[in-house]
């Protein structure tokens, strides 16, 4: 009889798990889309703006790029009201009695830029955080830690040295060439082959990191291009000359526009999968990396924007 009853726990124990790290890479989208099918729900019962957005204060906005990585956040708001820009989401509300807005980007770095944009322009926020998951390039970063982004490098954005036809590939062969923002002592653009963390969002997410133990913590180089990179020897050689530890598909593009636009820029990630350690894809760590957001933003909020 204690066996059966054993058995029927663990078949309900087995039924109502969600499928967390057992779906392949090669099914990352299904499983962000099956993760952040109640989130989808839930934004569509949130009520629609009337009107232009207005604040006393300018807001913080913080980006995910799918509904997983933004689900928690939104939840966190305080009347959340729903706006609509080309398409894109974002959800206006209050954190901490402060003005937070939360930005669905989507994925790739076209689609966060404009997003970025759209955001800058409508809402005026006074810095922009971007977070979500991202692939650990190194060993050390395990599914689950939290990497924040020191610096982000446009990973794509290179020059191939020239080989004719036929003659094969050699992905070594290569130089950064960067992307093109403005720089405020020149005044035109120019290439930047790496955009920095500003340093008050940094030292603020520092101390979040000393004190809250609980998560997995460390400081790094993001790398940003439209690709989901599995070629190991690939993102070795991006880590080597260029120190990139995680990669994914926005920071560097978002830190290129607000670079553009003069506003202070953070990106911050949790390792969702890690080709060094596994092929799996883990679409429920991204609730990781908007929890600690939510404590580096509470801290920015009472620590320098009300002080
Ligand atoms: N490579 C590229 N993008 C990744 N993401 C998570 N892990 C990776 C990875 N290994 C993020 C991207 C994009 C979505 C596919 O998840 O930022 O938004």
């Amino acid at each position: 009889m204690k066996k059966f009853f054993a058995l029927l726990i663990a078949a309900l124990l087995f039924a109502t798990t969600p499928a967390q790290a057992a779906e392949h890479i090669d099914n990352a989208d299904n499983a962000a889309d099956l993760a952040g099918a109640s989130a989808e729900k839930f934004y569509a019962t949130l009520p629609k703006a009337k009107g232009e957005y207005k604040s006393r204060q300018r807001p913080i906005l913080i980006e995910g790029a799918m509904n997983t990585e933004t689900e928690v956040l939104v939840r966190a708001l305080k009347n959340p009201v729903v706006y609509r820009e080309l398409n894109y989401l974002f959800v206006a509300g209050t954190y901490k009695n402060y003005p937070v807005v939360i930005a669905r980007t989507e994925q790739g770095l076209t689609n966060s830029a404009a997003s970025t944009t759209l955001a800058i322009k409508k809402f005026n926020p006074v810095a922009v955080i971007n977070q979500g998951t991202a692939g650990g390039v190194i060993p050390s970063l395990p599914i689950g830690s939290v990497v924040i982004g020191e610096k982000s490098i446009p990973a794509s954005a290179l020059k191939s040295e020239y080989s004719a036809a036929g003659a094969g590939v050699d992905f070594t062969k290569q130089e950064m060439r960067g992307t093109y923002a403005y720089d405020e002592t020149t005044k035109n653009f120019q290439p930047y082959k790496e955009y920095f963390a500003d340093k008050t969002l940094l030292n603020v997410a520092k101390k979040v990191a000393a004190a809250h133990k609980e998560f997995n913590v460390t400081t790094g180089t993001i790398g940003s291009a439209d690709w989901w990179m599995c070629w190991v020897d690939y993102t070795n050689l991006l880590h080597e000359r260029h120190g990139m530890t995680s990669e994914e598909m926005e920071t560097a593009s978002v830190a290129q526009i607000c670079q553009n636009a003069g506003v202070p820029f953070i990106g911050i990630r949790v390792i969702s999968d890690n080709i060094t350690i596994t092929d799996e894809y883990n679409p429920y760590s991204a609730k990781i990396a908007q929890d600690f957001v939510l404590l580096v933003v509470e801290d920015y909020i009472r620590d320098v924007l009300k002080k």
